[in-house]
């Protein structure tokens, strides 16, 4: 699927003002202390298993580019701003959930320090390989994450309809509203760096299919992960 099909299986409906929810018969059942907002459990796992994800995921595009950079600022310092501007917004996506991550104590996969070795390891294998096999990399993980992000902007958007409907007052909680706001920024990100992909000649990488459905096989089986350990 490419950058165009991505976008346009997007959401469009937009998260209004109509959509807010106070959550008044739903009694916070987490502890005082914590910095959670009054969301009901349902609401609080589903958040918990997105930040748990996406940060594990944010943080494995970090260190994919960082690889990459690593590399190609020695063999191709042509190349390097290229990917070093990729990576600085995966540096902000990551920074973003990491914070998100603090706020509403949510724990990180058990996963992660496996699947940052092989994050990094990916980086700069494929930079080695070379400039083609780099961008199809890119363009690999960058699919499975608009995909990924557009499934979670439709369940939140689902959630936040659903939430509405149950409140006396119609109304949402600004969190939900300002996550998906937030995941529908980054996901353009993404497809923005997947068009990077394509303009800089990542089909021609050889095994082009070989490559990116290893890579998106591997995407898939470390979002599976993050999402449930
Ligand atoms: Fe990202
Ligand atoms: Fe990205």
């Amino acid at each position: 699927m490419n950058s165009n099909a991505i976008r346009q299986s997007q959401i469009m409906r937009p998260c209004s003002r109509g959509l807010q929810l106070r959550y008044k018969s739903t009694k916070p059942v987490l502890d005082k202390k914590r910095a959670l907002p009054p969301l009901s459990p349902r609401t609080r796992d589903f958040l918990a298993r997105l930040i748990r994800v996406d940060q594990a995921g944010e943080l494995g595009a970090d260190l994919i580019y960082s690889g990459q950079h690593a590399v190609f600022k020695r063999t191709k310092p042509d190349l390097a701003p290229l990917i070093a501007h990729m990576w600085e917004q995966e540096v902000h996506h990551h920074k973003t959930f990491n914070e998100l991550q603090a706020t509403h104590r949510v724990r990180p996969s058990v996963f992660s320090p496996l699947w940052n070795v092989a994050a990094y390891g990916l980086g700069v294998g494929t930079a080695l390989l070379g400039k083609e096999a780099a961008m199809a990399c890119t363009l690999a993980v960058e699919t499975v994450i608009g995909g990924h992000y557009n499934n979670q902007l439709r369940e939140l958007l689902e959630m936040i309809e659903l939430e509405a409907k149950q409140a006396e007052d119609g109304q949402t909680s600004d969190e939900l509203r300002k996550l998906a706001k937030l995941i529908s920024q980054f996901r353009d990100d993404e497809l923005e760096h997947l068009d990077t992909a394509v303009e800089n000649d990542a089909e021609k990488a050889r095994p082009y299919m070989l490559l990116t459905e290893t890579i998106k096989g591997g995407c898939r089986a470390a979002v599976w992960t993050a999402e449930r350990f």
